[in-house]
């Protein structure tokens, strides 16, 4: 069998940095597990626009479309801002999800024991909380027609349409649900059926999918009122499924449950390829973070956690990925901290390298 594939997007920022880090699990792998992945390199956003004119060359999309996984930084920052709208950085992320074909966003938002302290919420609130979010990630209103802006007698209109075709909730249902059968079995789909169309047939689709998964214990909520009982009771909720806008907003909303940016994951599924493996592309939730890039002083456990999601998803490794988790969850209990994970008490931060370089230390030994 062929060396597992994986395409490494760096991006701007904080993304080299914290891909750094990945990069020394990778090769303790290869080094005390004897798994070799085949890894190439390449642009992404702002610096693939520095380098191409485009922050998504065409032979970088080809080579994400044939490789395993794909794991990214994160894209952007200040010097894009004025960019034409087709040329931002963000535009190769969204081109790499949409012609990737990444239907179904996976965010978890889980907290660890030792951080707990750390939620802006009550720590028995969060306390071993582990919930996933399934946001639908390539229609809805961030790519409905018409768009745009439009002068309507003597004023601008500005126009997004949301739209959703019984397909597209079909497959993103399907995803969650499955991966409701692997967890608790319970799945809440939220919506705003109360006023929006699009928002019934996501109901009505939801509820017909659910007929073929019995076992699954399925709810239904207004997007809104699941904004309030995120806070309040998070975990209440197991697996939650929701369309690209709503799924962008509680996302956001339960990964602060758990405390800072710089610990959150992310995949991205698709639909399977001919090896059975679904299309993907992994990332940490953050973005380049300009504020700190360059100072060392980027939290890279959210990228190291989107790799542990690549090895479960993407390379039937689930013991490894539990192994990267737990070795996170180590050094965490060790109580070795970036900068972002203290708040006010006066300890020392340690740097992005001293984290990656424990966690290796933490998965060292485990063996
Ligand atoms: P951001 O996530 O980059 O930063 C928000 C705040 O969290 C900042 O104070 C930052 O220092 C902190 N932070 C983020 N990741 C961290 C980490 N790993 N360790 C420690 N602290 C961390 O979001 P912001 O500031 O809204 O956007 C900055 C740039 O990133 C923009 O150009 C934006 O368009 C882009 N962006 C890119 C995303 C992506 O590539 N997926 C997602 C979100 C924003
Ligand atoms: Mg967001």
């Amino acid at each position: 069998m062929s060396n597992p594939s994986l395409l490494i997007l760096p991006g701007d920022g904080i993304g080299p940095e914290v891909m750094a880090e990945v990069r020394k699990i990778i090769d303790w792998f290869g080094a005390r597990r004897g798994v070799t992945f085949d890894v190439s390199e390449d642009l992404v956003g702002g610096c693939a626009y520095d380098a191409h004119g485009t922050p998504l060359a065409d032979a970088t999309m080809a080579k994400a479309q044939e490789v395993d996984a794909v794991l990214l930084g994160a894209v952007g920052g200040p010097k894009y801002d004025n960019l034409d709208f087709s040329l931002k950085p963000e535009r190769g992320l969204l081109r790499l999800r949409k012609e990737m074909d990444l239907y179904a966003n996976l965010r978890p938002a889980q907290c660890f024991d030792a951080l707990a302290d750390f939620s802006s919420l009550k720590k028995d609130v969060v306390a071993g909380l582990d919930i996933m979010i399934v946001r639908e990630l390539t229609s809805g209103v961030y790519f409905g027609e018409p768009r745009g802006i439009f002068e309507e007698g003597n004023e601008r209109v500005g126009i997004n349409t949301q739209r959703y075709t019984e397909s597209e909730i079909d497959r993103v249902a399907r995803s969650a649900f499955e991966l409701a059968m692997r967890r608790n079995k319970k799945l809440c789909s939220m919506e705003k059926a109360n006023v929006m169309e699009s928002g019934v047939l996501w109901r009505e689709v939801v509820t017909e999918v659910g007929k073929d998964y019995p076992e699954v214990e399925l709810s239904h909520m207004y997007a809104d009122a699941g904004a309030m009982q995120l806070t309040r009771w998070p975990k209440q909720f197991d697996v939650i499924v929701t369309d690209n806008l709503f799924g962008d907003l509680l996302s956001d909303l339960a990964a602060m449950l758990t405390g800072s940016l710089g610990m959150l994951p992310s995949a991205s599924l698709g639909a399977p390829m001919e090896n059975g493996r679904p299309k993907a592309l992994y990332e940490p939730v953050h973005g380049s973070a300009p504020d700190i890039a360059g100072q060392g002083k980027a939290n890279p456990i959210a990228c190291i956690l989107s790799f542990a999601m690549a090895l479960r998803y993407s390379f039937d490794m689930g013991d490894d990925a539990t192994r990267v988790e737990q070795a996170v969850e180590k050094v965490l209990a060790d109580g070795l901290r970036t900068a972002d994970l203290l708040g006010e008490e006066g300890r020392a931060p340690v740097s992005t390298s001293e984290m990656g370089d424990a966690i290796v230390a933490a998965l060292d030994a485990s063996l």
